[in-house]
């Protein structure tokens, strides 16, 4: 893993930018992972300015979402539907028929997460796939004890990440109680995964992704096993790290070609 720490969200979220501004520039058919919460909200800000004022072009990019809730439909305002045409999609110029998020209103859920795994497989995969973490170490919704080999499928909230999407509901009796998500399978099956988290509130779940032991009741923690996963985090994040120093250290031997 590579895990390199910036002193703020800001500074975070401009460098994630350029990483997934670079390779849509190198290929302009990029497909992207996505995720929603609040990490993300200043990279999605980046790319539109990018798009705006430096013409990086998405007409061609693909773009799948990690994970919606079961029973909202794509125009609810709590939707991820909604969340990323709020904050992505109606920014940029990318088409409507490039970008995937799961049907949370599915009637068949099973065939549902089948047919969006089969949609990613003939986009040829993703290339680069973006990641929150919560604070128990989920990745997309794959809560703790989620299997490490799991593909895109029906799962329950925990109430702590229930809790942590009062604000957007309004009260916890609003949130729903299940999700589809990306599998971790599906997600170690990227070309790049791209880790972002700020704050001290997430310190405990990075460091036991980084440097715990490989376990299902870390669910982030199967990204040690991938061939390409960096690992984006401000100061407090990055807080509870014990080779934070060894980190520091690497991301300033960088050469200047290979600095994101
Ligand atoms: P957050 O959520 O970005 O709102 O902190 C991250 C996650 O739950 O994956």
């Amino acid at each position: 893993m590579e895990i390199i720490i910036r002193p703020d969200p800001a500074a975070t979220s401009e460098m994630a930018a350029r990483i997934v501004a670079r390779l849509v520039r190198d290929d302009r058919r990029a497909v992207l992972g996505l995720a929603t919460g609040k990490t993300p909200l200043r990279l999605y800000a980046e790319l539109a300015r990018m798009h705006r004022d430096e013409d990086l072009d998405f007409s061609r990019v693909t773009t799948f979402n990690l994970d919606e809730y079961v029973g909202l439909p794509p125009e609810h305002p709590s939707s991820y539907h909604s969340f990323m045409t709020e904050h992505l999609f109606r920014h940029i110029n990318i088409g409507p028929a490039r970008v995937h998020v799961p049907d949370g209103m599915a009637d068949d859920i099973p065939a549902c997460c089948s047919r969006y795994e089969r949609y990613i497989r003939e986009s040829e995969g993703i290339d680069l796939q973006i990641l929150g973490i919560g604070r128990q170490g989920h990745i997309g919704f794959n809560e703790p004890s989620s299997s490490l080999a799991s593909r895109t499928r029906i799962k329950t909230l925990t109430e702590t990440t229930r809790s942590d999407s009062v604000e957007e509901f309004g009260g916890v009796e609003h949130v729903p109680r299940h999700v589809i998500t990306m599998g971790i399978g599906t997600i170690m099956d990227s070309g790049m995964c791209l880790l972002l988290a700020f704050g001290k509130e997430k310190a405990t779940a990075v460091a036991q992704t980084v440097e715990g032991p490989v376990s299902a009741m870390v669910p982030a923690s199967a990204l040690q096993m991938h061939e390409h996963c960096t690992v984006l985090v401000d100061e407090e994040a990055a807080s509870e790290l014990r080779l934070a120093d060894y980190y520091r250290h690497v991301f300033k031997q960088k050469p200047e070609w290979q600095r994101p």
